[in-house]
């Protein structure tokens, strides 16, 4: 009898949590697609765990459908779509630029939405199969400093929410991962790690990916990694008008001046 290897296909794994992602499936025994901008950065995580790899940009609607028409030709069956590519937004909604708003919406949101769609025939084909949306504890909470990311992020969770029902009859389960701080290529973290009596709330990609994928293995709907950082979005749901004011009262940002030329990247 043939048992067919499981194929994972996971966005944003050049770096950070997809790659560790990539590693660790691997480990277990999926075979895994990986998508991302950057080639070489994609050869490089692709030698450590034998997966294939396309360049893709996630905010493309067309790109996606090119690549996810390419992945089902090779692949008519998917088992699992991680939505994990995501950038921060480097400023507030005054001070980041406003091409950088956009590109942060058409990356963490629709890329994730751009993705399911295309890849849904490859999911329903492999059912019972699994979406899982790295969204973040930014998308539960007010971070005045980060609002576009976070607005993305709010964006990303509603749709990951929704899309459970959605999916249902179709035999596709979804996984929504809100994840804290953890040290990145595209989020450092520096501030947190400077801080000594802060540091211990960073995670490393490796822990988050173990944590990940143990999520996966228990069928669990939503998890927000570490469990303690759940009190942000409990809170937040409970209070929001007393969190926006202690928030509001505590952020150095509230005399920010706008940039001449609109906020460009910093
Ligand atoms: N690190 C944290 O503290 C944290 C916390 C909560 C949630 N998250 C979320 O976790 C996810 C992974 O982030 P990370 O921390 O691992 O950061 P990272 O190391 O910077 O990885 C981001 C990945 O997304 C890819 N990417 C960015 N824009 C893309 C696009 N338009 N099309 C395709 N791929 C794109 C990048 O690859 P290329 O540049 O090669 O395209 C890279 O592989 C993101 O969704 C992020 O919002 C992170």
């Amino acid at each position: 009898m043939s048992t067919r290897q499981r194929v994972a296909v996971i966005t944003g794994a050049s770096s950070g949590i997809g790659a560790a992602l990539a590693r660790t499936l691997a480990e277990r025994g999926w075979h895994c697609v990986l998508l991302a901008r950057r080639v070489e950065r994609l050869e490089q995580v692709a030698g450590e765990s034998g997966a294939e790899i396309e360049t893709c940009d996630v905010s493309s609607r067309e790109d996606v459908d090119r690549v996810a028409a390419r992945v089902l030709e090779r692949h008519p069956a998917i088992d699992l779509l991680v939505n994990n590519a995501g950038i921060p937004s480097h400023g507030s909604f005054l001070t980041a630029s406003p091409e950088r708003i956009e590109q942060v919406i058409g990356t963490n949101y629709l890329g994730s939405v751009w993705c399911l769609r295309a890849f849904l025939p490859g999911l329903e084909q492999a059912s019972p199969s699994l979406v899982v949306n790295i969204a973040s504890v930014a998308g539960t909470t007010v971070v005045p400093d980060a609002g576009p990311y976070s607005a993305s992020k709010h964006a990303q969770l509603a749709f990951s929410r929704a899309l459970r029902a959605e999916l249902r009859p179709r035999g596709v389960s979804v996984l929504t991962v809100n994840p804290g701080p953890v040290a990145t290529e595209g989020f450092p973290q520096t501030r947190l790690i400077r801080r000594r009596s802060m540091r211990w709330t960073v995670l490393t990609p490796d822990r988050i990916a173990e944590k990940i994928v143990r999520a996966i293995e228990r069928g669990r709907t939503e998890v927000v990694i570490p469990r303690w950082m759940r009190i942000a979005g409990i809170s937040t749901g409970l209070f929001p008008a007393t969190v926006t004011r202690m928030v509001a009262r505590g952020d150095p940002g509230r005399d920010v001046e706008i940039p001449e030329d609109g906020g460009a990247e910093r």
